[in-house]
C-alpha cells in the first residue's frame, strides 16, 4: 500500500491538470447506500424504470406528489441524504483543491456533500437533491425558494415546468453541466476516480477518454470496477481512509 500511495501522490504532483470523478461509494461512509453491489439500493429494490423522465413529463403533478412523499428506495435514499454529513474523503478532495493540486471535481452524487465539504470547482453531473431546476430555462433554485401549493410548481423566471435538479433516468444531462464536465475532462491528464462502478454514461466515458489519451487514472475503491484495467494506480480501500492518506502523502512529497 505504501508504494501505491507514493505512486499515486507522484502522479498527482507530476500531472499538468488533475481532476476527480466521484460516485456513490464516496458517500457510503456518510451513511448513504450505494446503488449497485452487495448493499446497493438497486440490488435491494431492483433498478428503477429507465423512463423516469418521460413519466415525469407525462404527469408532472403525479411525479411531484411522489417526490414530496417518496416511498420504497427513494424514501430510504432521501432519508439518508437528509441525515448525511461529509466524511474525510470529501474533505481530503476539498483540501487537494485548496492546495491547487486538484483543479475540479465531477460528481455523480446528488447529496450536496462535496459542497458542504468546501469544494469550489464542482460539477454535479446528475444534479443536486437540494436544488430545483426549470426544464425550460435551466434556472436553478434552492428548495425553499419554491412554493409547492400548486403542483407542478412553475418557474418564477419563465413560467416553465420545475423538477428536482436530480437527473432522472432517460433525462438528458443539463447542457451547462455537461459542457463544463467536457471542458474539464478534455484538459485533464490525470484523474482520481473514487467510489464509482463506472457503469453509467456519459460520466463513465470521461476517465476512459483520459486513459486513451495516455493520461493517468488513480482508482480509489475497495472493489475492482469496470475501470480497474485502465488505471495506473489502485488504492483498494474505503475512500474515507484512502483519500486522507493520499492527501498526507502529497503533502509529504511536495
Ligand atoms: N469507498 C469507496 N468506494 C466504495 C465504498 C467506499 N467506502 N463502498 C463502495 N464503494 C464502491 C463500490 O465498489 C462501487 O464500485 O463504490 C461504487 C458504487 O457504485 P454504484 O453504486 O454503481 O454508484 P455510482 O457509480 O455512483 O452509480 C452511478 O448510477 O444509479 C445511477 O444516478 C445513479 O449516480 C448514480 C449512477
Amino acid at each position: 500500500m505504501e508504494l501505491d500511495l507514493d505512486a499515486a501522490a507522484r502522479c498527482l504532483l507530476e500531472a499538468r491538470y488533475v481532476i476527480a470523478l466521484t460516485g456513490a461509494g464516496l458517500s457510503v461512509e456518510s451513511g448513504i447506500p450505494p446503488f449497485r453491489g452487495p448493499n446497493g439500493l438497486w440490488t435491494k429494490y431492483g433498478e428503477p424504470p429507465m423512463n423516469g423522465y418521460e413519466r415525469f413529463l407525462a404527469d408532472p403533478r403525479k411525479a411531484w406528489e411522489e417526490r414530496l412523499n417518496p416511498q420504497g428506495p427513494m424514501r430510504e435514499l432521501w432519508d439518508a441524504l437528509a441525515r448525511a454529513e461529509p466524511n474525510p474523503g470529501h474533505h481530503a478532495l476539498a483540501e487537494l483543491e485548496e492546495m491547487g493540486v486538484l483543479q475540479a471535481t465531477i460528481t455523480q452524487n446528488v447529496d450536496n456533500l462535496h459542497r458542504m465539504a468546501g469544494a469550489v470547482r464542482l460539477l454535479e453531473i446528475h444534479g443536486n437533491a437540494t436544488l430545483i431546476r426549470c426544464v425550460q430555462c435551466v434556472a436553478r433554485f434552492e428548495r425553499d425558494e419554491i412554493d409547492y401549493v400548486q403542483l407542478p410548481p412553475r418557474c418564477p423566471r419563465c413560467g416553465g415546468l420545475l423538477k428536482s435538479d436530480t437527473v432522472s433516468f432517460g433525462e438528458p444531462i443539463p447542457p451547462d453541466v455537461l459542457a463544463g464536465c467536457t471542458v474539464e475532462a478534455d484538459r485533464a491528464d490525470c484523474m482520481i476516480v473514487a467510489g464509482t462502478s463506472a457503469t453509467v454514461y456519459p460520466a463513465a466515458g470521461f476517465p476512459i477518454a483520459i486513459a486513451e489519451r495516455g493520461g493517468d487514472l488513480i482508482e480509489v475503491n475497495p472493489y475492482p470496477s469496470d475501470l480497474t484495467a485502465f488505471c495506473r494506480v489502485r488504492l483498494p480501500g474505503p475512500s474515507g481512509e484512502m483519500l486522507p492518506a493520499l492527501l498526507e502523502r502529497v503533502r509529504a512529497l511536495r
